[in-house]
């Protein structure tokens, strides 16, 4: 090959690395990190970044040069030269791609591993998911449970999965991880917040009608907040969690329902902002809406979409403070 085609080709080569790595580092085509675990995601998304931005330069270089330089004649009709492989271009072609991709494997499988570690310390927390809410379990003296998942800094977190009805999934698209939770079975997920802040929640397994909904706010905290927020949700906040308004939040009922007082507005089932009984008690007739969804059906709704778990998953002083909720909530009341 003479020296004005390496030239050549080594410039085509530069080009098209040049722009490849503009879309690679121009296009913020992931959320900034929160967590020690995407961090390391992040470093294997760039290693192989950098490896692919490597590999789509060499083809491209070889395929513009061969575009410009082997393009024939419209009149030629003549065939192209026989020719019978290159056994060590061959070798070239598959032993440095073999290496690369040995390469991505031993990196992504170094950060799965490390991903996966809690060290031996974590902070445990039981999640609850079920349509259409998530539900928090926090350990120590007093059982705290509630609707907001609270972290502190700089400690890892290991989360407990666990679904009351049908798959779904957890994802802070800025701690990187990511888990189904699967009714019958305990999936778990190591998190290691780095930065204070509020990030979403986001179910990512198709659940139900509600499942765009179903969305909730992390909150990343100093230490001290973190223990702040443990007393005022197992204490003076106990009382809190167990009215109507926080059941309503935790359960997920605004996943689906519109109700002013919780301001609210989704479409999926009925507004509960006024309820018609049919004649019979309101409280009665919300209390049967809620443990048998099917009972009776609303003109313009269909059957087992609302999950009939609730008699279930919700104690009867539960579900008596819900009802309550809502009979105060009725618009002209
Ligand atoms: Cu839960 Cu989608």
């Amino acid at each position: 090959m003479r020296r004005g085609s390496i030239v050549r080709i080594t410039i085509y080569g530069v080009l098209a690395g040049i722009v490849a790595s503009a879309i690679a580092v121009l296009v913020p085509w992931l959320p900034t990190s929160a967590s020690e675990e995407f961090d390391r995601i992040e470093f294997a998304f760039w290693f192989a970044t950098v490896i692919c931005i490597g590999v789509f330069a060499v083809v491209a270089a070889a395929i513009i040069y061969s575009v410009l330089k082997f393009r024939v004649q419209p009149d030629d009709d003549t065939d192209g030269p026989p020719i019978h492989g290159h056994t060590g271009l061959e070798i070239v072609w598959t032993a440095i791609p073999a290496i690369l991709v040995t390469a991505i494997s031993v990196v992504s499988a170094i950060v799965l591993a490390r991903n996966d570690d809690a060290g031996p310390n974590p902070l445990r927390i039981a999640v609850t998911a079920q349509q259409f809410a998530w539900r928090f379990e926090y350990p120590g003296n007093e059982k705290v449970v509630s609707g907001r998942l609270v972290l502190p800094v700089h400690r890892p977190v290991k989360l407990t999965l666990h679904s009351l009805d049908v798959i779904h999934a957890f994802w802070v698209p800025q701690f990187g991880q990511k888990s189904d939770v699967v009714p019958g079975i305990e999936t778990t997920l190591v998190i290691t917040p780095t930065r204070i802040g509020k990030y979403p929640i986001v179910c990512t397994e198709l659940c139900g009608p509600g499942h765009a909904l179903m969305r909730g706010p992390v909150e990343v905290v100093r230490r001290a907040d973190y223990e702040k927020f443990l007393v005022s949700a197992a204490g003076g906040g106990g009382e809190d969690e167990s009215s109507g308004e926080a059941i309503f939040a935790t359960a997920g009922c605004g996943g689906c329902h519109a109700f002013s007082p919780a301001g609210t507005d989704a479409q999926v089932g009925p507004d509960l902002d006024s309820i018609d009984p049919r004649g019979r008690p309101l409280d009665e007739y919300i209390r049967e809406s809620i443990e048998d969804p099917n009972a009776v059906l609303v003109q313009g709704y269909q059957g087992d979409v609302m999950p009939n778990t609730f008699d279930k998953s919700l104690s009867d002083d539960q579900i008596d403070a819900l009802v309550q909720y809502l009979v105060e909530g009725q618009k002209g009341k």
